[in-house]
């Protein structure tokens, strides 16, 4: 029997699919990321694309341009992030930057999820992206940080709602989620101010620093943004 593109990509033929639809819109993205990376290496040989979120802020598809910079900041940082998230610790040396940066990358080429650098002014402030897209299902769960003097100045919110709006307007997504540590107040605060839905609580569901720790689960999903979000672009 004759398969669909879909089916190549995906393993299955959604049935009753619109044209719009959502994993049309996620074939889309992945070819445009795969253009993107071609013109990228061929041409300049660099990476150069940015959202720009306000005057003093933007943020770029992390590339191998950011590791030295990046690593510092971890580095200055460590007691501060170390808290809240598990890979700090194993984040020793600038390779280990560059590796993560390498797998970033692609994950990128592959037509899956992206990866930014923070910018305030010309200073990379932070991090924040998706963990890898479940594909069959449309979900996608954002990771985010900042060094420490450039957090409640509301950079993050800024930075999330231009991932959501990413996830959701270009990446196809249906749901996007934020997994917070219960005990991570000031995360917390973000998908609570944006107006995700709180969906509950995993038990258990991290390892951070020797132990399990509970995880507060929230999403915002694709048809509430498109229908109703205060900042759909036609609003
Ligand atoms: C979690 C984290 C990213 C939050 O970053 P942030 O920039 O401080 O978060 P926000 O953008 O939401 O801003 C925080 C505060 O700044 C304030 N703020 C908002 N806009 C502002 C502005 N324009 N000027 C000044 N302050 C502002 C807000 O009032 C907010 O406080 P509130 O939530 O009590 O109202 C940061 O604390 C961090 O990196 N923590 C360690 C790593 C971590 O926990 N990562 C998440 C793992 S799940």
């Amino acid at each position: 029997m004759k398969r669909t593109g879909m089916e190549y990509r995906y393993g299955f033929e959604p049935p009753g699919l619109p044209e719009d639809s959502l994993l049309r819109q996620h074939v889309l993205y992945r070819l445009r990321c795969r253009l993107y990376c071609m013109v990228a290496v061929l041409g300049t040989g660099r990476w150069e694309k940015t959202l720009r979120i306000d005057q003093s802020l933007e943020m770029q598809l992390l590339c191998l341009n950011h590791k030295a910079e990046l690593f510092d900041l971890i580095e200055a940082n460590r007691e501060h992030l170390r808290k809240w998230l598990p890979w700090v610790d194993g984040t020793r040396s600038p390779a280990d930057t560059e590796s993560f940066i390498r797998s970033a990358i692609s994950q990128y080429e592959s037509g899956n999820n992206p990866h930014y650098a923070i910018f305030y002014g010309s200073t990379l402030c932070g991090a924040c992206g998706f963990h890898p897209f479940d594909i069959k299902n449309g979900v996608g769960s954002l990771g985010y940080w900042l060094g420490h003097r450039y957090s409640g100045k509301g950079i993050m919110a800024l930075c999330v709602k231009a991932l959501v709006e990413h996830g959701f307007r270009e990446c196809g997504l249906s749901r996007i989620e934020i997994a917070c540590a219960t005990g991570n107040t000031r995360s917390r605060r973000i998908p609570e101010r944006l107006g995700f839905e709180y969906d509950g609580v995993l038990r258990d569901n991290e390892f951070l620093n020797g132990r399990y720790v509970d995880q507060a689960i929230y999403s915002m999903q694709a048809s509430a943004f498109l229908a109703a979000s205060p900042w759909h672009s036609d609003a």
